[in-house]
């Protein structure tokens, strides 16, 4: 490594080229091109919004599974339409994202013509961050939602151990003048890549959310194995709605039986669930009358009195919006060991990300 590499703390990449240089990757992998580009746009455009937890640095983890089979390569999708607004994917353990992806192109056609569209997803992997779905709906003046269970980590309310995963919603709906609204978070107080990127950078755990292997409350990274629910029992009630929503509407496995991400063996596949509704705004008010009034709406909001005057009154997506707007600029922040990850596989593929940026902090 260079000695400037070695110096700098941080390095920006450009999104462009990080997206090419994954989506060429996958190419390589003989992974069929539409899926490589969505897993690519999926990592790229969360790393944009500031969501480093579900962006680019998952994508190592994302070629070993796939070098493992764990993740199928060219799936074969199998979609049964089961009413006017309703459909199943059997993913055939494609991406998660360009599962998710087929699902919601599937959800979008269904409301076109029946005003609503949900869409399950069987056999699916890992989808990122649920924002890339209910925002790919939420373009189409509709109001897009999107559900994934993932595998057992959140402590069950008063239980000793976990059973249910960080399940994660997102709400999207169209805005006047901005992007659109975007409520996209885990039914825990942390989601566990958090966990992960603060063991790697050596930094304590927010007070509070997540406890060591016996139950007990701790802030140190390396200890956390269990991860405690947003409000209590109503997060974890909330996390089961979409367990519900996810496996038991899917026939997929819930909670304890669902493949770990981590720490099963990366060829096992994770026959994960997730479940997509779009819904035509115009079915219940005019598009343009909905996103001015939503508009005000948070307006409204950010106008309200400030407790502490340098801390803005934010609402769900804004702190995505500014960090998307400062990174198409300045590039996407990678930590160093995240840096050097890429540096192995541009070695492994002879492909180059290009040219990129090094800062000290
Ligand atoms: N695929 C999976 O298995 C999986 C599992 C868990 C989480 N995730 C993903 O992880 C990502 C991060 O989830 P998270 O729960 O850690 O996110 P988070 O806690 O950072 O943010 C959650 C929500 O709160 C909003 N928010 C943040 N600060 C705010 C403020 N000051 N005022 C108002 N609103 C504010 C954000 O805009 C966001 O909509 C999401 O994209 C989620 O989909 C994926």
């Amino acid at each position: 490594m260079k000695t400037k590499e070695m110096k700098a703390r941080r390095i920006n990449i450009p999104a462009q080229a990080i997206e090419s240089f994954i989506r060429d990757v996958l190419v390589m992998e003989k992974v069929v091109s539409s899926a490589a580009g969505y897993v690519a746009r999926g990592l790229v455009n969360t790393s944009l919004r500031g969501v480093d937890s579900h962006g680019i640095r998952l994508f190592p983890h994302y070629l070993r599974a796939l070098k493992a089979r764990r993740i199928n390569p060219r799936p074969k999708y199998k979609f049964t339409k089961t009413s006017p607004s309703t459909g199943v994917l059997d993913a055939d353990h494609a991406f998660g994202h360009a599962a998710g992806m087929e699902a919601v192109r599937r959800a979008i056609e269904l409301a076109r013509s029946a005003g609503s569209g949900h869409v399950s997803v069987k056999n699916s992997s890992h989808f990122g961050a649920a924002a890339f779905y209910a925002l790919e709906i939420a373009k189409r003046d509709m109001i897009g939602m999107s559900f994934t269970h993932a595998d057992s980590l959140m402590l069950t309310h008063n239980g000793k151990e976990p059973f249910l995963g960080t399940n994660p919603l997102c709400f999207a709906a169209p805005c006047e003048g901005e992007g659109p609204f975007c409520l996209d978070m885990a039914t825990t107080m942390l989601n566990f890549n958090k966990v992960i990127q603060s063991r790697e950078r050596k930094l304590d755990l927010p007070p509070g959310t997540g406890t060591d292997k016996d139950g007990n409350v701790t802030t140190d990274a390396g200890r956390v194995t269990n991860l405690l629910p947003i409000g209590q029992y109503k997060g974890f009630g909330l996390s089961l709605m979409i367990e519900i929503l996810c496996s038991v509407l899917t026939g997929m496995p819930y909670g304890k039986k669902i493949t770990s991400m981590y720490k099963d063996p990366i060829e096992k596949r994770r026959r994960l669930g997730h479940f997509f509704s779009a819904i035509r705004i115009d079915c219940f008010e005019d598009v343009g009358t909905f996103k001015k009034r939503l508009r005000q709406l948070l307006t409204d909001i950010r106008n309200e009195p400030r407790k502490c005057k340098d801390t803005a009154v934010q609402v769900a997506g804004d702190p995505e919006k500014a960090s998307f707007r400062e990174r198409s600029v300045k590039g996407i922040p990678v930590s160093l060991p995240e840096w050097e990850a890429l540096v192995k596989i541009q070695k492994e593929y002879g492909v180059s990300i290009g040219k990129v940026k090094y800062a000290k902090t």
